[in-house]
């Protein structure tokens, strides 16, 4: 038998799956997969069923149905400032991953390079890899995840094609400012390079920072493709709809791309998005509020238990250094380990530090935290915790 595709080669599966499992083995609490398990809003899920109803089941155009392209661009232009003219620069795919995918597709050739920053969003990294591009990444310093702009310039090579910002970021909540975007946009336009910028978690910022989006900045949309979604904002992570937002001769060949892979997004659900998305100032509120009382409980938990935690300042993740921890208590040698004893300790799963890193020893001294959960659960979980490992 031939060989399977080189591209799978250094494909695993996280160890995400196989601590959920072992999470639910012992009747845990699962903060280690990102997944909001948080109500859709009900008129969301209302204008959703409505749309089966009726039966508005069949493809729908490649880059989204006119009402809900409609929305993003209003979105984009007033909360994102972005100067998009028109939804021709705009594709709905599947989910914000699909929208990246298609981006990326678009964009790399084989052999082409693309920087990240360290820690990073695995999928960006896996699926650049995937499409036969290579990955440079560039660490971001602790505690507060800066970035040293002299050695993103040299990471630079002949053969970089493009950037990869995650602003709020997984799993570090690092949320770029204006003058940090303006510096890489200064790099990008010396080199010559494409941005891609994931704002997934745009609505999720904390202490009053403001979310930038680099195609905002003066001359950056030309080179910017803006990935978001609404997957994390409404709680919907499973009705896989996002979309891509850059210059309409770029969006021609990334709608193209989603033609060929997904057709359309899911019709009804764009239907049910489209119908109901547009909430008051107040959700919006009201859910930087919840998030930012949960950011607070677990963080501080996470302190009093010993761990180092950098306090995140967007999305509702907390990466948590282990090494406090590692020089009192026996089971924290490394982060699977660490892991591993959170779980028969006291139930609670998290992540591994290193799927965030490609430099091994690093990302072996954290875990990360998701602390997109009910109020109740968290508080079980931080009672457990702190029950367990109070100092
Ligand atoms: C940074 C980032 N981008 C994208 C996604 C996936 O988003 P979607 O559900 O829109 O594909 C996630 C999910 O965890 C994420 O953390």
């Amino acid at each position: 038998m031939k060989p399977l595709a080189r591209r799978t080669d250094d494909l695993r599966q996280s160890d995400i799956r196989a601590v959920s499992q072992m999470v639910r083995a012992v009747d845990g609490i699962n903060l280690g997969q990102g997944i909001c398990d948080l109500p859709t809003p009900e008129p969301l899920r209302r204008s959703a069923m409505d749309a089966v109803d009726r039966s508005l089941a069949t493809y729908s155009h490649h880059a989204g149905i006119e009402t809900l392209r409609d929305y993003i661009l209003a979105k984009a232009r007033s909360y994102n400032e972005i100067p998009v003219e028109s939804i021709d620069s705009i594709v709905v795919s599947a989910g914000s991953t699909g929208a990246f995918a298609t981006a990326i597709l678009a964009i790399l050739d084989p052999g082409d390079e693309v920087i990240v920053f360290e820690p990073f969003y695995g999928y960006h990294v896996n699926l650049v890899r995937a499409v036969g591009a290579t990955i440079v990444t560039v660490p971001q310093s602790v505690p507060d995840w800066t970035l040293d702009f002299d050695q993103v310039e040299a990471s630079v090579s002949p053969r970089t094609k493009a950037l990869v910002v995650t602003t709020p970021g997984n799993p570090n909540g690092k949320v770029w400012s204006r003058d940090e975007l303006s510096r890489l946009l200064d790099i990008a336009e010396r080199h010559d390079l494409w941005i891609i910028t994931d704002e997934i978690y745009e609505y999720i910022v904390y202490d009053d920072l403001e979310h930038v989006s680099a195609a905002s900045l003066p001359t950056g949309y030309d080179r910017t493709i803006t990935i978001s979604g609404f997957s994390k904002t409404f709680n919907m992570t499973g009705w896989r709809l996002g979309y891509s937002v850059s210059p309409s001769v770029t969006a021609e060949k990334i709608g193209l791309l989603n033609d060929l892979f997904y057709i359309c997004a899911p019709t009804p659900l764009q239907h049910g998005v489209a119908a109901a998305v547009d909430m008051s100032e107040s959700y919006f509120d009201e859910m930087r509020a919840d998030y930012a009382r949960k950011r607070h409980l677990m963080c501080t938990t996470l302190e009093s238990a010993g761990f180092d935690v950098s306090w995140p300042d967007g999305a509702y993740y907390v990466l948590a250094g282990i090494q406090p921890l590692a020089e009192r208590l026996p089971g924290f040698d490394n982060d699977r380990i660490a892991c591993r004893t959170l779980i028969e300790r006291c139930g609670i799963g998290s992540v591994s530090g290193s799927s965030f890193f490609t430099d091994q020893q690093v990302g072996s001294t954290y875990l990360r935290f998701c602390f997109a959960k009910e109020m109740d659960e968290l508080e079980t979980a931080c009672r457990r915790l702190e029950e367990v490992f109070a100092l």
